[in-house]
């Protein structure tokens, strides 16, 4: 018999946070084809295609979860509002990464996800720690980090963002259980 996983819902005050699914292309290729989300991250391509959301929506349903989780997130009211997404990566602990889209700025959603995004992986994987890094240009991010209760460790890396074409110095942050 073939049983298949429910993908795990994470509910907060205000958010969910879900699988995205195929019904969701639309509204992540409008909020993520923004170049200052996209510069701020490593990976994510500029200008971002319905092409690069659907190819985003079928990786994350094939990422192993126990490796790999990505969440949409997904105001009562507004729908979806960005994506957060956890990953070992072979460091310290899982690596934390996330997006919001710009009409969604500056109303703590980025900071309610990341909150639960930390709780559900120290639970779920039974990580105690947690890493994050964000770009020298992007103290939004680092406050976040800071609300969500990170902390920096003083490194400084060299990160490679495709959307700039460049690399850029990324401070990186440490979560403590
Ligand atoms: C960074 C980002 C995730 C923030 O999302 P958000 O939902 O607006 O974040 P929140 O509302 O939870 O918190 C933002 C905090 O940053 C602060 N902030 C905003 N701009 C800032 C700036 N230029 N300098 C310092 N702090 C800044 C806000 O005042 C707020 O802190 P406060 O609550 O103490 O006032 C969002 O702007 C985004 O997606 N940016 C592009 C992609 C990105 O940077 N991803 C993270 C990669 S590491």
């Amino acid at each position: 018999m073939c049983v298949i996983e429910p993908s795990p819902v994470v509910e907060t005050r205000r958010l969910a946070l879900r699988s995205p699914q195929a019904q969701d292309i639309c509204r992540l290729a409008t909020l993520a084809n923004d170049p200052d989300i996209a510069r701020m991250t490593l990976r994510m391509p500029h200008p971002f295609s319905m092409d690069d959301a659907e190819e985003f929506v079928l990786r994350v349903a094939g990422q192993d979860p126990a490796k790999a989780q990505t969440f949409l997130i997904e105001h009562e009211d507004h729908g979806p509002v960005g994506v957060l997404g956890l990953f070992e990566d072979g460091d310290l602990g899982p690596e934390v990464g996330y997006w919001i889209g710009r009409p969604f700025w500056g109303r703590g959603y980025a900071t309610e996800a990341l909150e639960a995004g930390v709780v559900w992986a120290s639970r779920n994987w039974r990580r105690r720690a947690l890493v994050a890094g964000h770009f020298d240009d992007n103290p939004a991010s680092g406050r976040v980090l800071e609300k969500a209760g990170f902390l920096y460790t003083g490194e400084v890396r060299k990160g490679f963002s495709r959307a700039r074409g460049e690399e850029a110095r990324t401070r990186r942050m440490v979560w403590l259980a």
